[in-house]
């Protein structure tokens, strides 16, 4: 089947890197990372270190996507920046990661809101889901990912749907070195797209890009490419090294090649 979604590799340097650290980085990866038009690498560094990344970096090697926004574009929340204080400087952010859920007590409603902010201000969300270890052993991952999908999306518009990024990310393979295996996550995806062409029509649900996200590195990273309808990576650890995210950024652009074929079939 056709399908015109980009390959995405995106970067989650998380509480990493001052400024001047993540100036040092960006110059190692710039020289790393081959530009490949086909792939669309967005890097989500600190809050702080947006703004000087957005000076330096190379704009047609990269892109910048914030780690959180708060939902109301100003007022009294302090501590916050808003979406509305980011829209000049990211491409996307991220929306629910689970670090977000689940060491600072955020829900689905809160999602929700983060999702609407975001699009309301013309930055791409990314709304992370995934199910927590107990949640999997309970059998309970697809209704986890269905209440996840369906709050996250709720205010959105099918077209808005269209054109931002879900991120499936179980929570015990994140920074634990143990990642879900393809099928597992050819699973969850295709549970994730199923859910929103209920929501809101086959052909949004082709155009939507799910990602996978949980200990991917340069080793694994092809193995979840190949997987039917995954449209990209969400990589943490695997981003703080240079070499190794290069690698992973080519690996895409080696499975975008070996799609080719096909599309023109
Ligand atoms: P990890 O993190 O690659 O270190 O597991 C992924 C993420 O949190 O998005």
């Amino acid at each position: 089947m056709r399908n015109s979604r980009k390959i995405m590799i995106a970067a989650n340097w998380k509480e990493h890197f001052t400024v001047s650290q993540a100036s040092i980085f960006l110059n190692k990866l710039e020289s790393s990372v081959r530009s490949r038009q086909s792939v669309e690498v967005v890097l989500f560094p600190n809050v702080l270190t947006l703004q000087p990344l957005s000076v330096q970096l190379d704009k047609r090697k990269f892109r910048l996507g914030a780690q959180d926004g708060h939902f109301q574009d100003a007022g009294a929340y302090t501590g916050e920046v808003s979406m509305a204080m980011l829209r000049d400087l990211v491409h996307y952010v991220l929306v629910g990661h689970s670090e977000r859920r689940h060491v600072f007590g955020e829900n689905d409603d809160i999602a929700a809101k983060k999702m609407q902010a975001a699009v309301r201000n013309g930055i791409m969300p990314i709304l992370c889901v995934g199910e927590t270890l107990q949640e999997r052993l309970a059998g309970e991952t697809n209704q986890i990912l269905h209440n996840q999908v369906t709050a996250g999306l709720m205010h959105l518009t099918a077209r808005e749907v269209a054109a931002s990024v879900i991120a499936y990310e179980p929570v015990w393979a994140i920074g634990s070195g143990e990642s879900a295996k393809p099928d597992q996550a050819a699973a969850a995806i295709q549970h994730i797209r199923t859910q929103v062409e209920h929501l809101h029509g086959a052909r949004t649900a082709g155009l939507v890009r799910i990602l996978y996200g949980g200990s991917v590195n340069s080793h694994n990273a092809k193995a979840f490419l190949d997987v039917d309808g995954c449209d990209g990576a969400l990589v943490g650890g695997a981003s703080l090294q240079s070499h190794e995210f290069a690698s992973i950024v080519e690996k895409a652009f080696r499975v975008h090649q070996e799609r080719l074929p096909a599309h023109h079939g």
